[in-house]
């Protein structure tokens, strides 16, 4: 079976980034990704390619490139979900707020809404993808909506979980380490919909890294994937305290290490703590299973995850706060670095949002500076914590345009994200133009202690 049109439905990080490369690799077929944010979608088809709504390296090409030829961006869910073969769902999957498993399991909801949507609009047979990151056994709940509410056709679920990392996206789509497909493999219409995603990924991906399983081993290995990545991340930020208080060198461990095949080198870089929509989000959905299924072990063991992280958040606040007198009340602390990680403009479960939360419960004064962040998303995800009004954060948290303002005359300045960029800022400048002490906290070990320190600097960084 040959696949004409695409529809994907979420026009977000995973969706956009991912339907714009199978576009480019792909001429001969038409895709079409629908959101129901119709500024996102604005925003994507803007004439500037430079204004699409996320920043990932490389992207605007990718989209210049195919956009208007093979690949569409609209607010039209039900005509692109009519014209399609196969539908991606690369909606949004955030942690519940409320009722059930709130604060801990994935809120299907907006995938539930997608499903009956495509079965009240199918005429034909589909391949339905599932992108987001799901609970196991989603598909199931999937295939019984689309089933009983549909017209009678039929569908086949996939679940090709995404694996990208933000920042990295175009190249992690370009030559991922594997892509893997879930489906009904032991029947021949369920492998028939595997081959049709495997044809489209071998446009450009070897087929012996295309890997396919059932579906709900393709579930637990997205869940499996992140919770092991966020737990070496865990794993090294535990030692960074041990380190700090016995004398060891967390760079030189994190080396001496990763240099054992058995380890390896990657992922093992202490930080302020992880962000990102995932990580936190896929293992409370773990957590939250493992309980569901009375596997109490399991789920105390990945729950320790999130708990170190909490707290290598907090003890980086803390450390300001007690290496400045004990007090920040009133003194100006200069944020550099406001998303989750360099070379995106996501924020979302940023450390910075922790890190300043808890400064500003202590009354400190937060200036902010990050290369891609917009002003209104920090605002928004201070407010989005409802510790104080959005008034009060208004009050004590400004956001300058370059990072020589943020840190003039400044008591502190805070390293939260490892944009490039800073490692060439003019720190003599900087320096000069702080009060004294002056105190540089490096939350990704990011600047080098010898020549900081010979400048002036009070130096304290993560993990030494
Ligand atoms: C270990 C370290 O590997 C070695 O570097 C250190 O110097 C001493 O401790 P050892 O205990 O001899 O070596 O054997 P190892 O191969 O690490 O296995 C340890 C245990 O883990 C065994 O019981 C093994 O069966 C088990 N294991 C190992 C697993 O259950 N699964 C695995 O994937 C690997
Ligand atoms: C992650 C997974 O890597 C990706 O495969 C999955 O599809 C989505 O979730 P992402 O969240 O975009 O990707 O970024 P990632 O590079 O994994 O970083 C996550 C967080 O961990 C960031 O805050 C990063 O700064 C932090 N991190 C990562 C560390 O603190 N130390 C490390 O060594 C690696
Ligand atoms: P991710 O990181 O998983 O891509 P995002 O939040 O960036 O998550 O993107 C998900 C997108 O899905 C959002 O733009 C949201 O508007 C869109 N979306 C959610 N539900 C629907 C729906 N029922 N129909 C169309 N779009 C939807």
């Amino acid at each position: 079976m040959k696949i004409k049109n695409i529809c994907c439905i979420g026009a977000g990080y995973v969706g956009g980034p991912t339907m714009a490369v199978i576009a480019q690799k792909c001429p001969e077929i038409n895709v079409t990704v629908v959101d129901i944010n119709a500024d996102r979608i604005a925003a994507w088809n803007d004439e500037d390619v430079e204004n699409i709504p996320i920043y990932e390296p490389g992207l605007s090409e990718v989209v210049k490139e195919a956009r208007g030829r093979n690949l569409f961006f609209s607010t039209n869910v039900d005509s692109a979900i009519d014209k399609a073969d196969m539908i991606f769902i690369s909606v949004n999957t955030p942690t519940k707020t409320y009722g059930i498993g709130k604060g801990m399991a994935a809120d299907l909801k907006f995938i539930e809404l997608c499903a009956r949507q495509i079965a009240r609009v199918s005429k034909n047979d589909k391949i339905v993808v599932e992108k987001s990151t799901l609970p196991v056994r989603t598909a199931e709940a999937l295939k019984n909506i689309l089933d009983n509410t549909g017209n009678g056709v039929n569908y086949q679920i996939l679940s090709n979980p995404e694996f990208l990392a933000e920042g990295t996206a175009v190249d992690d789509l370009m030559n991922p380490d594997r892509v893997l497909i879930g489906g009904d493999i032991e029947n021949p219409e369920g492998k028939e919909a595997v081959e049709a995603l495997v044809d489209i990924y071998a446009h450009w991906i070897p087929r012996e890294r295309l890997l396919t399983t059932n579906v709900w081993s393709s579930e637990l290995s997205k869940l499996t994937a992140n919770a092991f990545l966020a737990q070496r991340v865990s794993s090294i930020n535990a030692m960074s305290e041990l380190c700090e208080k016995s004398g060891a060198d967390v760079k030189e461990v994190s080396k001496a290490i990763g240099m054992d095949s058995r380890i390896g080198p990657k992922f093992l870089q202490a930080s302020v703590g992880f962000g990102g929509s995932c990580f936190q989000k896929d293992i409370l959905n773990l957590v939250y299973i493992s309980k569901s299924l009375g596997l109490n072990e399991v789920a105390d063991y990945w729950e320790q995850v999130i708990i170190m992280n909490d707290y290598q958040k907090k003890r980086f606040a803390y450390k300001i706060v007690q290496t400045l007198f004990n007090t920040v009340s009133g003194k100006k602390i200069a944020v550099l670095g406001w998303a989750f990680k360099k070379d995106t403009n996501d924020t979302r479960e940023s450390a910075a949002i922790y890190v300043a939360d808890y400064l500003l419960n202590e009354q400190a004064e937060i200036v902010v500076y990050d290369p891609k962040v917009k002003t209104e998303q920090i605002y928004a995800d201070l407010d989005y914590l409802n510790t104080r009004s959005s008034e009060e954060n208004r009050a004590q948290v400004s956001v300058v345009d370059t990072p020589y303002e943020a840190t003039k005359e400044a008591h502190a300045i805070a390293v939260l994200t490892e944009w490039d960029e800073f490692k060439e800022l003019d720190w003599e400048k900087i320096y000069n133009e702080m009060l004294k002490p002056a105190f540089l906290f490096d939350g990704r070990r990011l600047l080098e202690r010898a020549t900081k320190e010979k400048m002036g600097f009070e130096f304290y960084a993560i993990g030494s």
